[in-house]
């Protein structure tokens, strides 16, 4: 018997606030002009000061399990990516598991920045076909507006802040590429292009929060080459290609990297979900807003075959394969 972790529930939360691109052009160097050209970013949302990022991610969670028909205690784990948790400890998930309701299971945080969704989809599915969970809540949030430098115009027009939320549930699978769920995973992480795409804070070295910092150029020339190679190789580990792909589900960062990306995979952007132009990079929200919203519009069907990727500081990346 092959166990699979099947998408039973998908949800989302972005804060009430729209930031448009004319905002920057009020306080740095910038215009909506070149945002929109560089990036295709028009909008973004930015949360409240009180709102936390374990705010939002509850918000995701409590639409997913609505979306699965299920109650916080039909959950036995929640795996949360984040680099902008609320607190340096406890983990934001299990801020998000007191605030759902959930009192049975275990919850963690996972941290591999904009690839975070993909990590955590990976953990969350480890968890279920090695049976240590039978239901497990996987929740990409975010709160990016916290770090950035609003004097550095090379990184705080592009970032935004969000939630989604995505169930996965062990279902039994006949062990071939027609199974519903995950069906593969390819992680990557290289140290070595730690100082390309880093925050300047933290405990153990400032003792503060700090600031973003990216060199752009050298995060897009990575992302270009690696995100369809990851893709690729993770529908070869499935035992597919790129020909059997319904949807690719990208990380939003940059709306040319999406086009490269799907371009070098032969995909059409026809079958691109793309939401960029309204979170901007939500970073390890992103892949699920996507989700959410791309089911929304009525876009994604269950047995769609899906590839997500995404790519962040680390560098970290990688790519999952799922059948919907
Ligand atoms: O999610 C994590 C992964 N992150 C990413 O995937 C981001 C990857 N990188 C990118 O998306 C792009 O590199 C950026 C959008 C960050 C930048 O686009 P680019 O086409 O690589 O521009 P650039 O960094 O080469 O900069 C071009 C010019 C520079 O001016 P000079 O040196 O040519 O005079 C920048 O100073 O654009 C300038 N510039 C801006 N101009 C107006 C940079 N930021 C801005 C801005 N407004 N906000």
């Amino acid at each position: 018997m092959t166990v699979r972790a099947v998408p039973v529930g998908i949800g989302h939360y972005l804060p009430e606030r729209v930031v448009p691109n004319s905002e920057f052009e009020k306080t740095i160097d910038t215009s909506d002009e070149w945002i929109r050209g560089r990036t295709g970013i028009e909008n973004r949302h930015f949360a409240r000061e009180d709102e936390r990022t374990s705010d939002l991610g509850a918000r995701a969670a409590r639409a997913a399990l609505d979306d699965a028909g299920l109650n916080p205690d039909d959950i036995d784990a929640i795996v949360l990516a984040t680099s902008t948790p609320d607190l340096t400890f406890p983990s934001t998930a299990t801020m998000v598991q007191a605030a759902i309701g959930m009192t049975r299971g275990f919850a963690y945080d996972v941290q591999a920045v904009c690839a975070g969704f993909i990590f955590a989809t990976a953990t969350a599915n480890a968890l279920i076909v090695s049976g240590q969970a039978r239901r497990v809540l996987v929740i990409g949030a975010e709160t990016f507006s916290r770090i950035l430098d609003w004097a550095d115009r090379t990184t705080c027009v592009l970032f935004g802040d969000g939630a989604g939320a995505l169930v996965l549930e062990a279902q039994e699978g006949t062990g071939t590429t027609a199974d519903r769920g995950v069906l593969s995973v390819d992680l990557h992480s290289d140290g070595r292009f730690r100082d390309i795409l880093y925050v300047d804070g933290g405990v153990s070295s400032t003792g503060s929060a700090g600031y973003l910092r990216m060199l752009g150029r050298e995060v897009f020339r990575h992302a270009v080459e690696k995100l369809a190679q990851t893709s690729e190789t993770a529908l070869e580990k499935a035992g597919l290609s790129s020909q059997d792909v319904d949807w690719i589900v990208p990380h939003q960062a940059n709306l040319r990297i999406i086009k490269s990306t799907a371009a070098k995979m032969g995909v059409p952007m026809d079958r691109v979900i793309v939401t960029v132009q309204d979170h901007g990079n939500t970073s390890a929200a992103s892949i699920p807003l996507a989700l959410s919203v791309g089911k929304e519009r009525g876009l994604l069907k269950p047995g769609d075959l899906l590839v997500s990727e995404a790519i962040g500081g680390g560098l970290a990346w990688g790519a999952v394969v799922i059948r919907w």
